[in-house]
């Protein structure tokens, strides 16, 4: 066991490891969530021995000194960082300090809820309206000037129309989105063989760059959040009249900020964040909660290193550290065998994760994991766990590399490479696992959704011998399910009734249930409406399939050789005989997709839209507008004479309302400018 001392000093060591590894190099070690974690030991032990305390403890300090690639810039204004909460309960204790502070009621203060977007700080200097520089946050006293930079960033105003005499500071965050990070990453593989390991490196990377071109070919954005006022000409009074400023002059700024007043509804909305964090263009860690009156934030004042006035909010981690097991294989429908980790259970992203993909042989052999490693786990949103990486432990022996097996776990087949693939497929049609696989994927709810054809249903009816393809399920009896042990009457009727009722699905669900390679949702739902039927479908002409939204080469080939095999052609056949429909309805919607995946709620009456109308542009433009409130809702539109209890779900809730007047513009863009209060 080490003293507090001792085990100070190690914690510094490494902290100091870390902040060096994140700010000068960007290149992190460990994941944020692990990082956190130490400095919460550090300042635990601080606060329990104030004497190991010191002004130049990493507790008490922002960031890390600059490199020496870029001349130093002084801060006009100290470039100070947030303190963390990681729950509601911290949060809350948060605001009665500030409530203490201020000698008032935490909940008649306003605050203004935003997200705390995950890129790096970034201070820009205009004088007299023209932007002159611009500097990183360095060690929040001195950054590095990385002007011939910023000026190469595309959604940065390098004049501010109308803006007073003399000098301001606007801060914000220099960020990559999720799309053009996805754009990025696919030019750096293909010209470099490597990639970015997330949107935050990559534009810490791209910022820091000595060249200014190279910056100038990164797709870097930057949101702005703060104006400092050095000449106090603005005469500004809140935050919110901040931000509207500075979209004025031409920034981005965060367009699902929100004012709300008092505790409770400043918790409520940061657990919107929390719930819709995905559904945002950007990366986001947390949220982040400012005091809104400005003369209020000066009575809190600052700490050496965060103001008292503001809170990140950090969102339950999506990477996590463990130790990795064991590597197994499993078998999919398309007879793909992907490597699996093996873990010790572990938290992520609030759920516990013991199992997580490795995808293939070449990303097991390129990330170089190893059974017994320390690995990162990363789980986002929806997306199934997957293994980063493994953290380096200096000085542990490690085990022998290894080696993806040769026969197939499942049926004891060969386990193939086909050609420049990375991808190694059992080829037995036969394999029991693949016929599985591709009849929960028939049965799964993105295809025709039958209810009551769980993994073990279909094991016991491919074990009985009573199916082994999709077409077997529609020849399926009562009596002959009645005799099968676990099955009543009851439930071997419900079960031939599901499967009779997916006859008529729409062929865009059939599509995707036949699992055609690289067709999914979207691309099926182009087909079926295209073609809207199989038969026109299955005799179109390559060039004739390209022609549609979507649909490249990749696509277009494999449905048209998945037309032509001859076994392909007798299973839809079966299908057809069997009563499957394998036709769609046409639809004309060819909207912009501005609200992909989000649920809106419609309440009241909106100018100019009948309710049917509304709800059908949010779903011509890809969203869901379902009946009522929920947290799974991304925003509600009120219109004229709105329901009250859908008011007050929203408020509890903390989901923005949009007024019914903002309406076409929100369908147009997919965000707001204003909210009701
Ligand atoms: S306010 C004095 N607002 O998070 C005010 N920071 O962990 C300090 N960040 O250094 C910053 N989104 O780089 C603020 N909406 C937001 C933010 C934000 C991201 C970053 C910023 C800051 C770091 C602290």
């Amino acid at each position: 066991m080490s003293t507090p001392a001792q085990r100070a000093r190690e914690l510094r060591d490494e902290i100091v490891r870390h902040n060096d590894a994140y700010f000068v190099n960007d290149m992190p070690i460990i994941p944020d969530a692990d990082y956190d974690a130490l400095v919460r030991e550090l300042r635990a032990l601080e606060d329990a021995h104030p004497e190991l305390r010191s002004e130049t403890s990493v507790t008490q300090t922002v960031g890390a000194p600059h490199s020496s690639v870029f001349s130093e810039v002084r801060h006009g204004e100290p470039m100070l960082s947030l303190d963390n909460v990681f729950d509601e309960d911290e949060l809350r204790t948060w605001c009665d300090r500030v409530a203490k502070g201020l000698d008032g009621e935490a909940n008649e203060i306003s605050f203004a809820v935003e997200p705390k977007i995950d890129g790096l700080a970034l201070s820009i200097t205009y004088v007299d309206g023209v932007l002159t520089q611009g500097s990183t946050r360095g060690d929040g006293r001195v950054g590095e000037d990385v002007t011939d930079n910023v000026r190469t960033i595309r959604n940065l105003p390098l004049t501010l129309a109308g803006a007073p005499r003399g000098r301001v500071d606007i801060r914000g965050e220099v960020f990559i989105t999720k799309a053009d990070f996805q754009d990025l990453n696919t030019r750096q593989r293909e010209r470099e063989g490597k990639e970015f390991a997330n949107p935050r490196n990559a534009a810490a990377g791209s910022l820091r760059q000595k060249d200014s071109a190279v910056s100038a070919s990164r797709p870097l954005s930057f949101l702005a959040y703060q104006l400092v006022d050095l000449d106090q000409s603005m005469m500004l009074t809140t935050h919110m009249s901040t931000i509207a400023k500075l979209s004025e002059w031409g920034f981005l700024t965060a367009a699902e900020i929100a004012l709300v007043r008092g505790v409770d509804e400043m918790v409520a909305r940061c657990t919107w964040f929390e719930e819709h964090r995905h559904e945002l263009d950007y990366e986001v860690d947390g949220v982040v909660v400012k005091v809104d009156e400005l003369s209020l934030r000066d009575q809190l004042g600052t700490t050496s290193r965060a103001p008292r006035w503001a809170i990140a909010r950090k969102f339950p981690p999506e990477e996590r550290t463990t130790r990795l097991l064991a590597i197994e294989v499993s078998i999919g429908r398309t007879g793909r065998a992907t490597p699996y980790a093996v873990l010790e259970p572990v938290t992520v992203a609030g759920s516990t994760v013991s199992l997580a993909t490795l995808h293939n042989q070449d990303q097991v052999a390129q990330k170089d994991v190893r059974p017994g490693d320390l690995v990162i786990v990363r789980k986002a949103g929806e997306v199934i766990p997957e293994i980063v990486g493994s953290v380096v432990e200096p000085g542990a022996r490690r085990q022998d590399a290894w080696e993806f097996p040769r026969t197939c776990p499942e049926c004891g087949g060969a386990l193939v490479r086909i050609g420049e693939e990375s991808d190694t497929y059992c080829v037995n049609p036969a394999c029991p696992a693949q016929q599985l696989q591709q009849i929960l994927h028939f049965a799964s709810r993105s295809a025709l959704d039958i209810e009551g054809l769980g993994e073990q249903r279909v094991a016991q009816l491919i074990q009985a011998g009573l199916i082994s393809d999709v077409a077997d399920l529609f020849s399926l009896s009562v009596e002959q399910l009645s005799t099968l042990e676990g099955f009543g009457d009851l439930s071997a009727t419900s079960l031939v009734e599901a499967i009779s009722e997916a006859k008529s699905a729409p062929l865009s669900r059939v599509l995707v249930g036949l699992g055609i390679r690289h067709v999914g949702p979207v691309a099926a739902r182009e087909l079926a409406s295209s073609f809207g039927s199989f038969d026109e479908l299955a005799s179109a002409p390559i060039e004739e399939l390209e022609a549609h939204d979507g649909i490249g080469e990749v696509i277009a080939t494999s449905v048209f050789r998945y037309c032509r095999d001859p076994e392909n052609v007798d299973l839809v056949s079966r299908l057809r005989r069997a009563g499957v429909e394998l036709r769609e309805t046409r639809s004309t919607s060819k909207e912009p997709q501005t609200l992909a995946g989000r649920a809106v709620v419609v309440t009241g009456t909106i100018e100019g839209y009948s309710r049917d109308e509304a709800e059908g542009a949010i779903v011509a433009r890809g969203g869901s507008s379902p009946g009522s409130v929920s947290k799974k809702t991304y925003c509600v539109i009120i219109g004229e004479a709105p329901g009250a209890s859908k008011l007050t779900k929203a408020r509890d809730l903390g989901i923005p309302m949009i007024p019914g007047s903002s309406f076409t513009n929100f369908l147009s863009s997919g965000t707001w400018t204003t909210t009701v209060d």
